[in-house]
């Protein structure tokens, strides 16, 4: 069920619109008017206070952060660390895992490289070995071809809900029945799906998942946010850990590593308050107007670029049934920087990827910046059939 939302009253609250038609939030959501005011009062709270801050506002800022995030995704906030990016808890996930020669980790060509980076490293040093699991069109990875590489060797399985090359949902909860029936761990790359798309981490019984406020919600770099289950939180011990892991941080005592019983057990150091207070009001500006709602209208937007760019003939990496595509959308292209560059001049701001263009549109936007970009991508394709 979705309610009527005012998307104008939405859009308003984003002043780069009035200036640019921005087609990008999978590189970078934009700033609200909300996180500009909260990145506003943190400089106030630094100017007034210095260092008391610490006690006054900002510890608990990041408590209030991580309560926010753990609403999204119906988790408690005791699940949720915070950590400066997804490469960063990686390593501390890794860390967690000891790997024999033997053992595995099953991840997918399609997954951002950073996972897979984390344990080739491991690999060069004897430490368990990566399995990266093909995709024949760089669209989507078979399911079925994914489940059979996991097997009791697999210690940990990794993969995305959407994959940020092709916008593709994943079939992730096949694979995590699998993963759980080897007992492998399984670690959810959420970066480009929550925000855009619905999820509730217990019904889907997700053991960890990660996800940032740099897109799709709205928050900016620094913050990511890392959900582990509750019943988990005291089997994983970190070895690239720190201070804020330490059940007694403020004893400063360097004789013991007592880990927290929260998911703060896997924080190391001293969080970016800076990024800390833009990130909780782009999780507010997210959860009043609801993921469903959202989803909703970001189908609907994506619909309408996806139906008028094949019409005009251009060559698209999208499913058949748009309910598999998230709101990232490839257009195949034989030169995408110069494509990207006259969109820029005509006042659209989109991305590319290597032998794409690469069109993101939130619910911020509307159908007549659609039909605005439409119209140059089909006038460049007329001026230059090689291009499309
Ligand atoms: C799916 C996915 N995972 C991870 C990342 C980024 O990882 P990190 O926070 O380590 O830079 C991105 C960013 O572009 C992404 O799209």
């Amino acid at each position: 069920m979705t309610n009527d939302v005012n998307w104008q009253n939405l859009r308003n609250q984003f002043p780069t619109l009035d200036k640019i038609n921005y087609l990008n939030t999978c590189s970078l959501g934009l700033l609200s008017n909300q996180s500009k005011d909260a990145l506003l009062t943190y400089i106030d709270t630094w100017t007034t206070q210095g260092a008391s801050a610490w006690y006054s506002d900002w510890l608990e800022k990041t408590n209030s952060l991580k309560a926010e995030f753990a609403k999204l995704i119906n988790a408690s906030a005791d699940e949720i660390a915070i950590m400066p990016s997804v490469s960063q808890a990686i390593a501390v996930i890794s860390s967690c895992i000891d790997l024999g020669t033997d053992d595995e980790v099953v991840t997918s060509e399609l997954d951002f490289p950073t996972i897979a980076h984390n344990f080739k490293a491991r690999e060069l040093k004897g430490q368990g070995k990566v399995k990266i699991v093909k995709s024949e069109s760089m669209e989507y990875v078979d399911t079925d071809k994914f489940i059979s590489q996991i097997s009791e060797k697999t210690k940990l399985v990794a993969t995305s809900r959407v994959y940020f090359l092709s916008g593709y949902i994943n079939d992730y909860e096949k694979i995590l029945k699998v993963a759980r029936s080897n007992k492998a761990l399984f670690f959810l790359d959420d970066y480009q799906a929550t925000g855009q798309l619905p999820i509730n981490v217990k019904d889907k019984d997700i053991d960890i998942m990660v996800s940032g406020g740099l897109k799709w919600l709205l928050g900016g770099s620094g913050i990511v946010y890392m959900y582990v289950k509750k019943e988990l939180i005291n089997q994983l011990e970190p070895s690239v850990t720190g201070w804020f892991s330490h059940k007694r941080q403020f004893e400063f005592d360097p004789h013991t590593i007592e880990f927290s019983d929260t998911a703060a057990r896997f924080e190391t150091g001293t969080p970016s308050i800076s990024a800390v207070y833009p990130a909780e009001q782009g999780l507010k500006f997210i959860n009043d107007t609801g993921v469903e709602n959202i989803r909703h209208r970001t189908l609907h937007l994506t619909s309408l670029l996806i139906n008028s760019l094949i019409e005009l003939g251009f060559s698209l990496k999208v499913p058949e049934d748009l309910n598999n595509h998230a709101s990232i959308t490839m257009i195949e292209c034989s030169n995408p920087p110069f494509v990207v560059e006259e969109l820029k001049k005509a006042g659209i701001i989109v991305d590319s990827r290597p032998g794409c263009v690469r069109i993101s549109p939130f619910f911020y936007n509307n159908e007549s910046e659609i039909d605005h970009c439409v119209n140059v991508l089909s006038n460049l394709k007329n001026s230059d059939s090689s291009l499309f």
